[in-house]
């Protein structure tokens, strides 16, 4: 009786087991799928075309002379795209990124296409925490706004003698870091803009406030870390604009655009899609709204847009919202890395 109530016992709770693993795996296909759809929708270039007939051509024209903008990751793809554009309108613009001589050729290219010579070039790579505090330290010029493009989808786990995850470090602590530092520069400036360029992967992921950088994942897998960076900066974005409600804060989702980062870091997903791809020119249409556009101010700071258009940063029934206590743990983890950080290159 004994023994029979016992094998009971743990049938039942091997059944619950069982059926918990198959929850997780059926939530997870049903995101992915949900998503997909979506994406096939509303991502490509024909999801660009359908929402941009709703677009006010009178957004764009803004003159932007006098104003300072600094693009991370902007020597290719879309964020290069946005250089040019507010180079175009007259806009004192900084080119962030790694390869120096990969910025120069953009920054020659925007010169001799815009006819503007206030483009400048940046070496950083923001991955190393404590050179994106010097570039900030050493960065002596006013600022309008920032835009937070560069990011990276690496395959296999890389610490740094920090014990920062690659991914984590470049998409999640770098951009925060950055973003954080350079908010001093803001003060002079009438109309301060923060946008980070996330991306629709993340809707797939759940914050995972205690393990940000995915160390307990058993097997690595770049994608869904990355969908995990970019859901960090979705709520780092939202919490960013309450604590500093002085300067106006978006996150958005380019859609799926045709750019080097995506052929290198998705070769089957490029292959698969190449047909449908937004242009980098669509891909940059929001952030240059976001970043100029006097009706992207009069949304609230803090939101996730979609072709000029807040969109929800949930999919329905998807089980991704997290709670305030988990996005304070999320964020006091952040806040504790730019203390290490900038303490360390004070001494
Ligand atoms: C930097 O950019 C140049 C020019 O695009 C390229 O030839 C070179 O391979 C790049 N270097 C690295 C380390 O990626």
């Amino acid at each position: 009786m004994l023994c029979n109530k016992r094998s009971l016992l743990l049938l039942s709770l091997g059944v619950a087991a069982i059926s918990w693993i198959y929850a997780e795996e059926t939530m997870s296909i049903y995101r992915g799928t949900v998503w997909f759809i979506k994406g096939m929708r509303e991502y490509t270039k024909s999801g660009y075309e359908a929402a941009a007939k709703k677009f006010n051509e009178e957004d764009l024209k803004v003159d932007c002379t006098g104003k300072s903008y600094l693009i991370t990751g902007s020597n290719s793809g879309i964020g290069k795209h946005a250089a040019l554009e507010l180079a175009r309108r007259g806009g004192t613009v900084h080119l962030v990124c790694r390869n120096k001589t990969a910025a120069q050729e953009a920054c020659d290219e925007i010169k001799s296409e815009t006819g503007n010579n206030n483009v400048h070039v940046h070496v950083l790579d923001i991955s190393k925490p404590r050179d994106v505090i010097r570039f900030v330290q050493s960065f002596t010029h006013e600022l309008d706004v920032l835009v937070n493009n560069a990011g990276c989808m690496v395959h296999s786990r890389e610490l740094d003698e920090n014990g920062l995850e690659k991914n984590f470090a470049t998409n999640v602590v770098g951009t925060y870091l950055l973003t954080k530092a350079l908010l001093t520069k803001f003060e002079g400036s009438s109309d301060p803009r923060v946008i980070t360029v996330s991306s629709g992967g993340m809707l797939n992921q759940k914050l995972d406030a205690e393990d940000p950088q995915c160390d307990k994942m058993k097997t690595f897998d770049g994608r869904q870390v990355y969908s995990q960076n970019k859901r960090g900066q979705i709520v780092m974005t939202e919490q960013l604009a309450k604590a500093h409600p002085n300067v106006h804060f978006s996150s958005m989702h380019p859609g799926w655009a045709d750019t080097p980062a995506v052929r290198t870091a998705m070769p089957d997903f490029y292959n698969k899609m190449k047909d449908r791809l937004r242009t980098t020119d669509q891909g940059a249409d929001t952030i240059v709204w976001l970043a100029i556009a006097a009706a992207a101010k009069k949304q609230p700071s803090g939101l996730f847009f979609q072709d000029r258009t807040p969109v929800s940063t949930h999919l329905p029934l998807a089980w991704t919202k997290s709670t305030p206590q988990e996005e304070t743990v999320f964020m006091q983890k952040l806040e504790d890395l730019w203390h290490k950080f900038n303490r360390v290159d004070c001494q």
